[in-house]
């Protein structure tokens, strides 16, 4: 670790006018000022090759008063009244290795400016620290303890980010709690306009608060071609951020208090804080049961908010800023994670074939009252022994390592929705899985059961069982668990999103890393990166994934927006690699997916995880066992990523080497146009020659009327030769390059 304290006076650095300051970016190509205006309001810019990002912002925090207000606890503002007490400057230079990821070292090479601000009139103290990196900036309040600000809540964080221009965004309509809509595509003067139409789909869990509320990550283009990505980086003990849009109309801030569906009501109490100027995000945090976005307990601080940037859309999939503003790894042996390609009993469940439940008796269970020998099954629970058996069977024959097994314990009769606390308790199967010989007969073929946990977001219920369920998945050796946030949070009121739900989901992740168990976290808080200080956060959801390909499909350009702003704070359980897309082939399910196979083989690569499924049923990789070869080929865990090609919603070309090894994998995915891809080999190793297998689409394949047509060429090739492959609409492609 190398950090060298520079003196304010070097001014190729920091320059100093009066009350403001400038740092450069280690390349010079972001530069970030600071000052604090005649209001004593905190104020930033940035600019990237001279080009304006961020446009003169404030920031600042409004405060609620509590009925419990004492000293330090009351609704003084931290927006104004502030002058700079303190500017220091330092730079970082380190390499650190991931446990698991896309390339074996990360550099975190930033500049940084911290800057400590009075607020005479309250006698307090806070921080803004800046780091200035050369693709992106992050920056986060700090509080540090002090006889004036020692308990506060938070009424609402005002951060804002001035947008230059009418650009393009790619957003989803912010939600506190679900962000599986469909990716909105719109000039940010449309996002209003676009709102109601946006909002308009089903889930079981809603909440819009704005007719402007957009999540992050939120990818946006300039008319002049700048890539725009604002997110956040380790968010811990805080409310999940959203952005709200002042546009041309807006006079009030909008907010949406207590849980409902596609509703947003005008705040009857409009906020003291002054609207900024038009095309400004102002952050809106996800508030808890009673309306509140936060208590804080000095010390402490925000999550860190990022601008990433860059004149190449390359750039934005490559970018490491948000793990580089995660806390170092804190599990101390992690010899125990592992990255993990599984299938599951999943996919005929969630098309509508079998069921979760085991009886279809009862009105309603009530968990200690059901003598579960005596019931009568329903004839269609997928989680019995010999449906396992024959996943496991699956599975060690094509070298997966886990198999994902659903519905394997009780209480699935009245999971969702009903507010009902006690929906499971994790630990009792039902009568049909033996959970005992089938661990068993799965470890000795080498194979491992991979533990479900639906809490339907009776996250207390899930909290009281923990410990006794992670030692049942010790006692039977289980080391993975998918769990699951289905319907509004009970205790009612409360959010997915909030500070004591990001607090849960961060309670689950250590107390699982105790029990050496990794974690791939269902319909929980967007990642912001805290998988490089938890790498036991394998996998999680948090976007619209492959389960909608059977509730009506996504379009053909989700996946190619994906990596652009879900995956910026960590991997998804996309669960790809559906064969048969058009489900009414093997159920009575009309949906079907908009992809190809040689597309759904590209996800494996454009879709990075250290976790990824192979989520179609066995039978249907039987017919296809020869494009199958490539799941069983690819990895999931790489020593070196070059994204060759890339523009959001259109399409991402990506080559990766494996892990430990001189092999390579390339991946190519297209939206509904389709796409001429070029790929250079100049990454091969020169002097050696490559065993290449190219699974791409055939002439004619095309997402709707021809999803299953592709080809498999063979051919040697080495450093410098030249790929050209043609990506069908809906389509792609994937290549494995096997080092002779
Ligand atoms: C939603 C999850 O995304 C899905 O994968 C799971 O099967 C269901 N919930 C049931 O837990
Ligand atoms: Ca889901």
């Amino acid at each position: 670790m190398k950090r060298i304290l520079l003196l304010t006076s070097l001014s190729f650095i920091i320059c100093h006018l009066s009350f403001s300051a400038s740092v450069k970016s280690p390349n010079g190509n972001i530069e970030l000022k600071f000052s604090v205006d005649n209001a004593g309001r905190p104020v930033y810019e940035m600019t990237y090759k001279g080009r304006e990002v961020i446009k003169p912002s404030h920031l600042g925090l409004e405060l609620a008063k509590d009925k419990h207000a004492s000293k330090g606890m009351d609704e003084t503002n931290l927006i104004d009244g502030f002058t700079i007490a303190k500017e220091e400057t330092s730079t970082f230079d380190e390499t650190w290795r991931p446990v698991w990821g896309e390339t074996a070292t990360i550099r975190n090479h930033y500049n940084e400016l911290a800057v400590t601000l009075s607020q005479p009139t309250t006698k307090r103290e806070i921080l803004i620290r800046f780091r200035i990196y050369d693709d992106g900036i992050g920056f986060r309040y700090e509080f540090p303890q002090q006889q004036e600000l020692v308990y506060f809540l938070i009424q609402e964080e005002r951060t804002e980010f001035a947008m230059a221009g009418d650009h393009t965004a790619w957003w989803l309509p912010g939600d506190y709690d679900t962000q599986e809509q469909v990716t909105q595509e719109t000039k940010l003067s449309e996002i209003r306009g676009r709102m109601k139409e946006a909002v308009n789909w089903g889930n079981s869990s809603v909440a819009v608060f704005s007719e402007t509320g957009v999540q992050t990550s939120l990818q946006m283009k300039s008319q002049d071609g700048l890539y725009i990505n604002i997110h956040e980086a380790a968010c811990q003990d805080y409310a999940t951020m959203h952005l709200e849009l002042v546009d041309a109309e807006t006079k009030a801030f909008t907010t949406k208090l207590g849980g409902g569906s596609n509703a947003y009501t005008p705040n009857p109490k409009p906020s003291a804080y002054p609207l900024p100027k038009p095309f400004t995000f102002v952050s809106h945090l996800t508030p808890d049961a009673t309306g509140l976005k936060g208590a804080m307990q000095t010390p402490c601080e925000t999550p860190w908010r990022t601008v990433m940037v860059s004149d190449d859309a390359r750039d934005m999939l490559a970018n490491n800023l948000i793990l580089n503003l995660n806390e170092p790894c804190k599990i101390e042996d992690t010899s125990w994670i592992h990255p993990t390609k599984y299938c599951g009993v999943w996919w005929e469940m969630i098309v509508g074939k079998s069921t979760w439940n085991y009886t279809d008796d009862f009105p309603s269970i009530k968990l200690d009252q059901i003598d579960w020998s005596s019931v009568k099954p329903n004839g269609r629970h997928a989680a019995n022994n010999e449906k396992v058996k024959r996943y496991i069977d699956f599975a060690a024959k094509n070298g997966l390592d886990e198999v994902l097994v659903e519905g394997w314990n009780v209480g699935w009769e009245d999971w969702a929705n009903m507010w009902k606390r006690d929906v499971f308790d994790f630990v009792t199967p039902y009568p049909d899985f033996d959970i005992k010989m089938l661990n068993e007969y799965a470890h000795s073929k080498g194979v491992k059961i991979l533990m479900h946990h639906e809490t339907s977001s009776s996250s207390q219920n899930y909290e009281r069982h923990i410990k006794e369920a992670y030692e049942l998945m010790n006692k039977y050796g289980y080391d993975a668990v998918k769990t699951g946030y289905v319907g509004d949070i009970i205790p009612r009121g409360d959010h997915h999103y909030s500070q004591s739900m990001n607090n849960h989901y961060l309670y689950v992740i250590k107390e699982a890393a105790k029990h050496h168990i990794m974690v791939n976290s269902h319909e929980a808080t967007r990642p912001t990166g805290l998988c490089r200080t938890w790498p036991n956060l394998v996998g999680g959801e948090s976007a619209r994934g492959t389960e909608y390909e059977a509730f009506g499909g996504s379009n053909p350009d989700h996946t190619c927006i994906l990596p652009f702003t879900r995956l910026q704070g960590g991997p998804m359980d996309y669960t790809p690699g559906i064969f048969v897309t058009k489900l009414s082939e093997w159920s009575d399910n009309t949906s079907w997916a908009r992809i190809t196979i040689a597309g759904s083989l590209a996800l494996y690569l454009t879709m990075y995880s250290p976790l990824q499924m192979a989520a179609d049923l066995p039978e249907n990789y039987e017919k296809f066992d020869d494009a199958f070869q490539f799941i069983r080929d690819v990895a999931c865990d790489w020593d070196d990523s070059k994204y060759l090609e890339a523009e959001p919603g259109d399409y991402i070309t990506v080559a990766r080497k494996a892990k430990g090894t001189d092999n390579w994998f390339i991946g190519g995915k297209c939206d509904e146009n389709g796409h001429k891809s070029v790929v250079k080999l100049d990454f091969l190793d020169k002097g050696r020659k490559y065993n290449c297998t190219i699974y791409a689409d055939a002439k004619d394949a095309h997402y709707d009327t021809n999803p299953q047509a592709y080809t498999i060429t063979k051919r040697v090739v080495k450093a410098g030769d030249v790929l050209k492959l043609t990506e069908a609409p809906g389509g792609g492609f994937a290549v494995s390059l096997i080092a002779q």
